[in-house]
């Protein structure tokens, strides 16, 4: 299948490793021009460097915090004049910490806040101007599947994505008419150095290998294993392409079935 991708401009946040950085590459080795950012540049420039060594197309790498306003105004100021349109923006973040409901402060949730709906508020509103101009444009959020079943210990994370998923389906009814789709994909568990760092972290303080604690989290996916980062990269570059010109307003999780709900 031809995805009709190439030479679109596509924005890809927080992209100098895990999920965004999967993206990325998948964008761009179907012939995307790509513009990644998150706050390192060192990271962010070897990254797009690795990226476009491997697909022999440009990457253009800009460092932006997503939590600071100015700082995201600036980022789409220069991402729009690099290669002079924005096609496809892909919202992500870091994510917010796990744990109990009664251990986080008015601070953490103000930071989760900030990191998880307002960065995507703020990128999605300087975008769309640029998207509407083109007559047509991809908005995609990487969320969680703890909005469709719970998932313990992710009450930043759930509550604060759910509100994603209101902005997203609103706009998504807005913005149809301009032919300018908005959907969110909820990763299952994906080995990234996030997941290192919570999802298996209790696993290897036990002692397990790194193997033996995916191996542990597996029992509990269906198809039976962690996902690699491309799986879930397929799915945004497909939702990006021109031929998911009619799919918008869904929220669809790549989990391995781990997802429980029936809808
Ligand atoms: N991996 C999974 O299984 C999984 C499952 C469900 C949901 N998710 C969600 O998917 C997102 C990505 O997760 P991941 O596993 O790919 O994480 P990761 O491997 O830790 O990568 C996080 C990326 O975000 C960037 N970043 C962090 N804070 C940022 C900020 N304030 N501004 C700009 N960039 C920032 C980091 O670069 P810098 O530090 O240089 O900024 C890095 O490139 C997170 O929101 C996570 O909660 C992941």
């Amino acid at each position: 299948m031809d995805l009709r991708i190439e030479n679109k401009v596509a924005v890809v946040l927080a992209a100098s490793k895990g999920l965004g950085r999967a993206t990325a590459e998948a964008l761009s080795a179907e012939g995307a021009r790509v513009i990644i950012g998150s706050r390192n540049l060192q990271e962010l420039e070897k990254t797009a460097q690795e990226i476009s060594l491997k697909t022999g197309n440009q990457v253009i790498a800009i460092p932006v915090d997503v939590t600071d306003a100015a700082q995201v105004e600036n980022f789409v100021l220069k991402t729009a004049s690099a290669f002079g349109r924005i096609d496809i923006l892909v919202n992500n973040a870091g994510g917010p910490p796990f744990g109990a409901v009664e251990s986080f402060t008015e601070t953490d949730w103000q930071a989760a806040f900030e990191l998880n709906l307002l960065s995507t508020v703020r990128l999605t509103r300087l975008v769309l101007p640029h998207l509407k101009k083109n007559g047509s444009g991809r908005i995609i959020n990487i969320v969680g599947t703890s909005v469709k079943s719970v998932l313990e210990g992710s009450v930043l994370s759930t509550s604060i994505r759910m509100g994603v998923i209101g902005f997203s389906k609103l706009l998504a009814d807005e913005v149809g008419p301009d032919q300018i789709t908005v959907n969110n994909v909820c990763p299952g568990l994906f080995l990234t150095d996030r997941v290192r760092g919570s999802a298996i972290k209790k696993e290897l303080a036990a002692g397990m290998t790194e193997e033996q604690a995916e191996a542990e989290k597996a029992k509990n996916i269906p198809m039976r294993r962690i996902g690699q980062p491309e799986e879930l990269a397929a799915m945004i570059t497909f939702l990006a392409s021109e031929k998911a010109s009619y799919i918008t307003g869904t929220t669809i999780q790549v989990d391995g079935g781990v997802t429980r709900s029936i809808f």
